[in-house]
């Protein structure tokens, strides 16, 4: 008897999609660029492919990140744990408008392009523009030998293996925990401690068992999808880490659900959009364990009082109290990688909410897996 299989299925290794299957490799992937990077004896990441010196890495006043779409959302989180962990000044752009708004290029501004195909020719552009005035620019990207990582002078690269999912997973998370090394690298060379180094390196090597326990939870999290998949239109907040969280969230329920998600500084609600806020608009709405905690509760408990649904992707000790409020609870690990493991489930959601609705998961419409073209 013939069997009938396509090249194609095989690839899928037994997954419907590839989202699920590149979903599911997350853990491993997070092995592979951790991997011959972290020094226990100093409490730091060797990035020696980033070709900076000690001296060179201490002499940045500000580091700029630049990426498109869900890449310029990892970029956030990724300038935050750089502000948090090496103190320096740090900020993402969408490489799509800086490279049209004639950037002022500084000499001691320490420039980052992140791209999982290194094709996006936007990204691209930035970074001839920053290199054509002068600027330092190190790649955070994914494919060996891609147009951005040769145009670049250094880099990381970020070890996810191929990606063809249109909607990015595995190569987004490798990208948060390369900006994780990254900030090590650049807090060791000033005042973070060697102690404080070796405390983050720790939950850096946590991180792949604790996405498993993640993963684990996907039937919970395809019953939340369901619910959520019924809405026309939702909101994703979250505040500082949790914001460019809420972002990604909101970017993966567009791409492949087709539904309105609009992402939102949980502190900015009642500066206007709580207005919205009714029966028929539901909120995801991140809340860690963090210092801001209470004031993440007080939000879930204005949106609530105006009749909103929401669904909280928290932790295990976060006390809702008498609010009910439906949870997706991930495991806490050092406060400044907390956007990594918030993120996961987030992507569970969207991929279940768009299998609830019935869409083409692995080739959304009207978008392209890279952006090669004007
Ligand atoms: C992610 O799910 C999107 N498909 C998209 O935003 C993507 O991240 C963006 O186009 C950048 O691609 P790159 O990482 O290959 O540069």
């Amino acid at each position: 008897t013939e069997i009938d299989i396509d090249a194609e299925d095989l690839d899928l290794g037994g997954y419907p999609h590839y989202m699920a299957k590149e979903i599911q490799e997350q853990p491993e992937c997070v092995e592979r660029i951790i991997r011959g990077r972290l020094d226990d004896r100093f409490g730091v990441a060797r990035l020696d492919g980033l070709n900076l010196t000690p001296r060179e890495l201490r002499g940045f006043a500000r580091v700029k990140i630049l990426g498109c779409g869900s890449a310029y959302y990892v970029g956030q989180i990724g300038a935050t744990m750089i502000e948090e962990l090496a103190r320096i000044p740090a900020d993402a752009e969408a490489a799509s408008e800086f490279r049209y708004r004639n950037p002022i290029i500084e000499a001691d501004t320490l420039y980052i392009a992140v791209s999982q195909s290194g094709e996006t020719i936007d990204t691209a552009f930035a970074v001839e523009e920053i290199k054509r005035k002068g600027g330092r620019v190190v790649g955070l990207v994914n494919v060996v030998g891609s147009t951005i990582a040769r145009a670049c002078e250094g880099g990381v690269y970020l070890h996810a293996g191929p990606e063809i999912a249109v909607a990015s997973t595995k190569a987004l998370t490798n990208m948060a925990v390369g900006f994780a090394l990254i900030a090590l690298a650049l807090g060791r060379v000033r005042d973070l401690s060697n102690a404080d180094g070796q405390r983050i390196i720790d939950a850096i090597r946590a991180l792949p068992g604790q996405i498993k326990s993640i993963l684990d939870f996907e039937p919970e999290i395809a019953e939340h999808a369901k619910t959520v998949a019924a809405a026309k239109s939702l909101f994703f907040v979250g505040r500082v880490r949790g914001y460019p969280v809420a972002r990604e969230g909101a970017q993966k329920f567009k791409e492949i659900s087709y539904r309105h998600a609009e992402a939102y500084q949980t502190s900015e609600l009642k500066h206007g959009p709580l207005a919205l806020i009714d029966e028929s608009l539901p909120t995801v709405a991140v809340v860690p364990s963090d210092e801001l905690t209470e004031r993440n509760l007080a939000a879930v408990q204005q949106i609530k009082a105006r009749g909103g649904a929401v669904l909280a992707v928290t932790h295990e000790n976060v006390d809702f109290g008498e609010l009910d409020v439906p949870r997706i609870v991930v495991p806490k690990t050092e406060p400044e990688l907390d956007p990594i493991l918030l993120t996961i489930p987030l992507q569970l959601l969207a991929y279940h909410a768009a299998l609830t609705l019935g869409y083409d998961i692995d080739k959304p419409r009207n978008l392209a897996k890279s952006v090669t073209v004007e």
